[in-house]
């Protein structure tokens, strides 16, 4: 069993380079060393293109980096192959900028389809989404659909979607962007607190300097100059 010290992420030398048209391959991501312990929220920032996003990806799976490794509580996402779709299906949350509500479904069949994809016993999640609705102020909206939400309760909701199985992993790209300075708030502080209650470990990646503050660990990627430490002619 590990104990509360042992980091449930481990970074090393991680590095990703997309090929761009006419053969050249632009590195996307440099990012040497990063560890974090279960409980802990960290903030991604850095300029437009530093690869915040492309982290984010490789962090969730869904693209395997040029370079270096990935370990999330023992696993090194590297070695998942078939078995990512159920990786993330048990141990990951994402929330998106742009919610990505399924829109012909209400705020709770939105979260039960979320359960099902997971394969929560319909009673436990039903448990859960309550107590994430009572929590994110959504009890009055459940059976609305995406459309008729305010943009906060729609984040509000993919909140809910996102951390409704207690993943340990949850990943939040810009996830304020389409919000008010007051929504922004109310999202990152239920976001923080909700993932700080179940020792989920949260990755945020935003250009928002309100959001930045709310965090105490702080991870800058740097840009890649044109040039021969960022493209790269092959
Ligand atoms: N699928 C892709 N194919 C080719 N290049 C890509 C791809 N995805 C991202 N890139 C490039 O990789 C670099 C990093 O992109 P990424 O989206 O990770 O940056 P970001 O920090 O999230 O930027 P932003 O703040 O604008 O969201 C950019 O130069 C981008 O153009
Ligand atoms: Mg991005």
């Amino acid at each position: 069993m590990p104990d509360a010290s042992t980091p449930l992420l481990e970074i090393k030398g991680l590095r990703h380079y997309y090929r761009q048209p006419g053969g050249t391959r632009q590195r996307a991501l440099k990012l040497d060393r990063l560890t974090a312990l279960g409980g802990e929220s960290l903030v991604v920032s850095g300029p437009s293109g530093s690869g915040k996003t492309t982290l984010l990806h490789i962090l969730a799976a869904l693209i395997r980096p040029t370079e270096g490794e990935v370990v999330f509580d023992g696993q090194n996402l590297n070695d998942l192959g078939a078995s990512a779709p159920a990786w993330r299906a048990e141990s990951l949350g994402y929330v998106f900028q742009d919610m990505n509500l399924l829109p012909d479904f209400n705020v709770l069949e939105n979260l039960m389809i979320a359960a099902e994809i997971s394969n929560m016993p319909r009673g436990a999640a039903l448990e859960r989404a309550a107590f994430l609705l009572e929590r994110l102020g959504l009890v009055s909206r459940k059976k609305s659909r995406p459309y008729k939400l305010s943009l906060g309760e729609q984040q509000r909701t993919a909140v809910a979607r996102a951390i409704l199985h207690s993943p340990r992993l949850v990943l939040a790209d810009e996830p304020t962007a389409s919000l008010d300075a007051e929504n922004s708030g109310a999202v990152m502080r239920l976001l923080s607190e909700l993932c700080g209650e179940s020792r989920s470990l949260l990755i945020v990646a935003t250009h928002d300097e309100s959001v930045k503050k709310r965090f105490s660990r702080l991870v800058v990627l740097e840009k890649a100059e044109n040039g021969p430490s960022g493209g790269i002619a092959l």
